[in-house]
This record gives C-alpha cells, structure tokens and sequence, in this order.
C-alpha cells in the first residue's frame, strides 16, 4: 500500500492515533500540500494505509470537520475546504466599490479576509468550555494558558521564552502607549524613524516627550545621524520597526540592527521595538526581531496581530525588560484593568489549533499574488520621475516622486479620480510637504491593483509634465 504524503503514526506515543492523523492531515493542508477541493482517502484506505482502525480515521475527519477545514459530500466523501474560493464569494466588492473604487490607503486587512467562521468555532468552544469564568476580571498580565501558547510560538524567535515575560495588551497601539505613559516623562527626548507611525507619534507627543526625527534608508536607520544625536541629546527612548517599517517597507540589515542597540546602550535609552508586519514575510528578508540580537535587556518588544488577524479582537503583547515590568503592569492596570478575557482564551484555543498558522498561510498566499502584480507593474513601468523600494513582506510600498512634486497634491488629484494614498507628509512630525507617498496593498484585490496603479502613474506623470512645462513622453534629461 503506498503511504498517503509520508504520514506516520507513533503508536508508542501517549498522543491518542486519532490526534496524531488529525495533525498530521492539518499541517498537510495549512501547507497546501492537499489542496482545496481534493478529496482525502476513504477511511478504510486510509485506515488501512496507517495500520490503525476505522474509527481512529473517522475520529480524526470528525476534528478536521469541526475546525472547517474538511466538508463532506453525501455518499462521496471527505474533501478538503475551498478557503480561497469561499473568500472570494463572500467578498461583496459592490460594497467595497461604492467607498473608494482604489483604496491604497488602508493598512489593514479587509472584512473579507477575517476568518469569521473559524473565530466563532473557537468562541462556541470556550464558552461551553468555561462558561462565566470567560467573563470574570483576568489577570492584568494576561491569561496564563494564553502566555504559554504565546512563548511557545514565538520562543523560537528568541522573543519571549518565558511566559512570566509576556504582558498581553490589547493591541500594540496600547502597548506604545504603555510605554510612553510609564518610561517618559515631560520633556524627554523620544528618537523615531523619519517617516514613522503616526500612532506612535501621537502617544510620545500626549506625553509631553520631544521628538527627533532620524531618516531611515533602505537599509535601516541611519547609523550616523542616530550616533551624533544620542550624544547630543541622549534620548530616553528610540522607537523603531526593523521589519518592513511602516510606511516605507524597509527592512533593517543585521549591521544596523546590532549597531541601533550599541547606540542604544552608549546613551542609555530604551529600544522600543514595533514588530507589527515580520508575520507577513513573502520573500527572503531576515525579519529576526531586534530583541533577538539584544545582550542588554534593554528591548521593549511590541507585537500586532491586527494585520494578520482582526483588528477589532484588539490584540497583542509585549515583552518588557525587567527592569520595566512593574512599572509597565502599574501602567496597564490603570488603564484597563485587563485585555478581555473572552478574547484571550478564544485566541489561545485558536493558536492551540493551528489555526493562527494557517491564517499567516492564507494571508500570505494572498499579499504574495498582490506582490508580485505591483511589482511586475513598477518595474515595467520604470520613469525617471517616480522612484521606487520593493519589499519582500508586509504590504507597504514607499514611492518617491521627482523632488518637485507635492504628494499631498497628487493625494488631493488621485482623491477626485476614486484612488486613495496616503501622502508622505501625513508620516513625519515637521515635515509638512513630502514628494512621497504610501501605497499599502492590504486592502486592495490584487484585480484592482494594475487598473489603480495606472491612474496614479498617468497623474503623477501629468503633475511632472505641468511642473517642468514639457510635453507627456519626453524624458526628464530632455525637457530640463
Ligand atoms: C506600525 C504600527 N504599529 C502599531 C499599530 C497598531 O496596531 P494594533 O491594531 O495592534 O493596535 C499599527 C496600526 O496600523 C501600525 O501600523
């Protein structure tokens, strides 16, 4: 009999049969080994192919059934579900057209894309599970068993090992805020990347912090204006993204990330690291999060699962530092006692299922196809007036402009055409005028992106024509 994709069963271990085929049939689908709509083996063949009995085969479909990730067929069989497919039915583009028919602006995942079905199995289950202890006051730290899963997730990133270190938030805007309520004081120097995350922006300025605005390259943060200014100044903290930092999409080089935190040392300032995108790493970047190259413990680690996930659920954690964590548990009580406990224990079976893994495949596989759409459009689209990063991950693509055109103009002109970006100028603290601009992918269908993607090149294109008096067509070295 030949064996069905290498599965093996232990009979030896003290994992029942059942549960064993039952992974083992799930990992084969999360990794699209078995594809959606293929019918899996009837259960005798499969029994039979396994050395087990039927009902551990029928067992183990049973589980695959109520996770959704298998439909039967009346008198067919057991058939692998559409995920893909049934998204694409269930997306109401009508809805979608009548907001912003090209909608670049967003940067989170849409309404379609949230795996609804799968949320309410879990919430169902822990609610017959633990009935109204779901619904008592929790932990300000966070559900124990939830902090387990998540060290065990993450250990591997040589992030938050120890469950003790973990301090559940409800989304990573509410940990920068942690941060910035319990480490600043008025009047300290807070260092960001210059264009930065507004949200984060927001919280140091509510603080009374000063911010300083240190450019980021392609490569990460620039070394040198980082090292002159911390001697200068000697910020409290630096905020940062080393992995597909938002909204350029850059990706910090190993040098630069060891060199941010000798800085960091030198002057004494706490790293405060926004890890809210390494989850969508579509290509061969190196997104080890700072903290794993941190001797010092002087790392802030923050993470989303708001783009991955649901934003909504308001979810996240974050490993402190000891030196900080009471300060920040005093910080995160006062504000709201805990994140909801319903939550955590439905996002804990959820990880506990697998399902978390197979939500980073399916998202993934979707930003992928998107990838690869815009970046066959810019690199066949190549003007001296427009210049360009691609990312390998995330989904936020930083365009340049020639340095005399204004994105807040060619925000205001795409607006009136149905296209939505964000102008680089929304991304600094003084800044006001930028010739970049921000085009996110994550809530534009990858049919959309190409027709988009040509209204803004045909109007950036026309601003540079009106702007140097020339005529469409002729290059930049022509008409100057
Ligand atoms: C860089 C960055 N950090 C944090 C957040 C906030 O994430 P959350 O929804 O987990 O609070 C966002 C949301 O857009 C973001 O872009």
């Amino acid at each position: 009999m030949q064996p069905y994709y290498g599965i093996t069963i232990d009979k030896q271990d003290q994992e029942h049969l059942y549960i064993q085929v039952y992974k083992h049939l799930r990992t084969l689908i999360f990794n699209n080994s078995i594809k959606p709509h293929e019918k899996l083996p009837p259960i005798r063949k499969l029994s039979a192919i396994l050395g087990v009995n039927n009902v551990t085969v029928v067992n183990a479909y049973k589980l695959l059934e109520e996770d959704a990730l298998v439909y039967k067929k009346i008198g067919s069989g057991t058939y692998v579900a559409p995920v893909e497919d049934e998204l694409e039915n269930e997306r109401d583009m009508e809805e979608r057209h009548r907001i912003v028919p090209y909608d670049f602006s967003v940067s989170s995942p849409t309404a379609d894309l949230f795996p609804v079905k799968d949320f309410k199995i879990v919430i169902d289950e822990v609610l017959e599970r633990d009935k109204g202890y779901a619904f008592g006051y929790h932990e300000s730290q966070g559900f124990f068993p939830f902090r387990q899963s998540l060290s065990a997730m993450f250990g591997g990133s040589k992030v938050a090992l120890d469950p003790d270190q973990i301090q559940i938030i409800s989304g990573a805007q509410q940990g920068i805020d942690l941060v910035a309520k319990s480490v600043l004081d008025y009047g300290d120097y807070v260092f960001v990347e210059a264009p930065t995350y507004t949200g984060a922006l927001a919280s140091f300025k509510l603080k009374g912090a000063l911010i300083v605005e240190i450019p980021i390259l392609e490569d990460g943060i620039d070394l040198e204006a980082l090292s002159q200014q911390a001697k200068k100044l000697k910020p409290k903290l630096i905020y940062v993204m080393p992995n597909f930092q938002n909204p350029t999409g850059y990706c910090y080089s190993v040098e630069k990330k060891r060199g941010l935190i000798e800085i960091a040392k030198s002057c004494g300032a706490w790293i405060l690291e926004d890890d809210y995108a390494a989850d969508l790493n579509t290509g061969d970047a190196l997104v080890s999060p700072l903290s794993a190259y941190d001797p010092y413990d002087r790392i802030i680690y923050v993470k989303s699962f708001s783009k991955v996930l649901m934003p909504g659920l308001r979810l996240g954690y974050m490993v402190v530092p000891e030196a900080l964590q009471d300060e920040i548990a005093l910080a995160k009580h006062a504000t709201d006692i805990s994140t909801s406990g319903l939550l955590q224990r439905a996002f804990d079976l959820y990880i506990r299922k697998g399902l978390w893994d197979r939500q980073i495949v399916l998202m993934k596989r979707i930003y992928d196809k998107r990838h690869a759409v815009i970046s066959r459009y810019l690199k066949s689209h190549e003007v001296p007036w427009v210049h360009y990063h691609l990312p390998q991950g995330g989904y936020n693509y930083w365009i340049t402009m020639d340095a005399a055109l204004n994105a807040d103009e060619l925000m205001w002109r795409l607006n009136k055409k149905g296209v939505a970006v964000l102008s680089g100028s929304t991304f600094y603290h003084l800044q006001l005028k930028s010739s970049s601009f921000r085009l996110s992918i994550a809530a534009i269908d990858e049919k959309e992106i190409e027709a988009g993607l040509g209204i803004i090149f045909n109007e950036i294109e026309a601003m540079y024509h009106e702007m140097s008096g020339s005529k469409p067509g002729l290059m930049k070295s022509q008409v100057l």
